[in-house]
């Protein structure tokens, strides 16, 4: 039986991976600083332990990291709205925060996996990106990437901990969707569309929704996860996590009016409407995933319309039970 420390165990892909852990049979502490609500079904779990602090607090990464025998770093400030609207915190956090996990895990001698992402990319158009293809990025001036920077940074402190002895597993995610993914209305797409989607009002597609993502539904991205920490062949390794079939924005907003059912139409925004002029989008995000299968052996399997189907059904029923949005 292994303890995993989860930072960021009460968020969306940190819920789903604790109740990954717990079915192992494995014991789970999170570390958050966020809302309660996604963890809310473990509150009584005999394995599950939530420790309501932050990643910027050294002393109980300290005595956290010594209770643990396996580190995953998921806590971090995500989603547009931050990195337009707060760029300091998603640094600070995304940064500092990181260098305080990687210290705390070297100190005790314990294996991290580092939740990174698929915006590393940034706008490179040679897609599909292999792990050590080149991070194409738009000006500092423009604050959305901010968030791209700080991951990456997060990354090379991974590099230099390794040099100084860290086991470590780098993952960039490739947009992950799934039940507990964000409010409705905010955050990212899904969770946008799907606020729309349940009060049959129009899906507002930004630009002419052909850019386009590879959507990872989170039970495969949990298993990836597991078998990153768990798996000899993982340590020291930089992995895309994600599927590999590319759908664009449009193509998302009419496969979920199909599924979900109901009166929503499209309607097209310009961009700037939304993020204002400091916003540049990625027109292409898709993974090479031959390391994830060969070294994880783990594959994104769920098709995008099961998936969409149990994530509509799930934020329908939370409606229905007049339960928070998030929760
Ligand atoms: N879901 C995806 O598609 C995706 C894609 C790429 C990367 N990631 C990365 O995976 C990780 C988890 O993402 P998520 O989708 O679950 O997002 P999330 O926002 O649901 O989870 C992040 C969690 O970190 C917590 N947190 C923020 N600041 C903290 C702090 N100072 N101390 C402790 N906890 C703090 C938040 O409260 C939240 O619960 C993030 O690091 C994110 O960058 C996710």
């Amino acid at each position: 039986m292994l303890t995993v420390l989860l930072t960021g165990g009460a968020g969306f892909l940190g819920s789903h991976l604790a109740d990954g852990f717990l079915a192992r049979g494995d014991r789970v502490i999170a570390l958050d600083t966020g809302s309660q609500k996604k963890i809310r079904h473990l509150r009584r779990h005999p394995r599950f332990r939530l420790v309501v602090d932050s990643v910027m607090n050294p002393d109980i990464l300290d005595v956290l990291a010594a209770r643990a025998d396996l580190v995953y770093h998921l806590a971090g400030i995500v989603g547009v709205e931050h990195y337009v609207g707060d760029p300091y915190e998603v640094l600070n956090v995304n940064v500092n925060g990181t260098q305080n996990v990687l210290r705390a895990a070297l100190k005790h001698g314990r294996r991290v996996v580092f939740a990174s992402t698929s915006e590393v990319y940034g706008k490179n158009p040679a897609v599909p990106w292999r792990e050590d293809a080149d991070r194409v990025l738009g000006p500092s001036t423009i604050d959305r990437w901010c968030y791209a920077t700080s991951k990456a940074a997060g990354e090379h402190f991974c590099l230099a901990f390794r040099r100084l002895g860290l086991v470590v597993t780098i993952l960039r995610y490739f947009n992950v969707y799934g039940p507990r993914l964000d409010q409705l209305d905010v955050g990212r797409v899904v969770t946008i569309f799907m606020g729309q989607l349940l009060r049959g009002a129009p899906l507002t597609v930004i630009g002419d929704g052909s850019q386009t993502r590879c959507f990872t539904y989170v039970q495969d991205a949990v298993a990836a996860t597991i078998a990153a920490g768990v798996t000899a062949a993982a340590a020291d390794q930089i992995i895309n996590v994600g599927s590999d079939v590319e759908t664009s924005i449009r193509e998302l907003a009419e496969r979920m009016i199909a599924i979900g059912g109901g009166p929503s139409t499209l309607r097209f925004v310009a961009q700037e409407s939304v993020y204002g002029a400091g916003y540049e989008d990625v027109a292409r995000r898709v993974p090479d995933v031959s390391r994830m299968t060969a070294i994880l052996g783990t594959r994104a399997v769920t098709p995008l319309d099961d998936g969409l189907a149990r994530t509509i059904g799930w934020f329908r029923r939370q409606r229905a039970d007049g339960a928070p949005d998030d929760a």
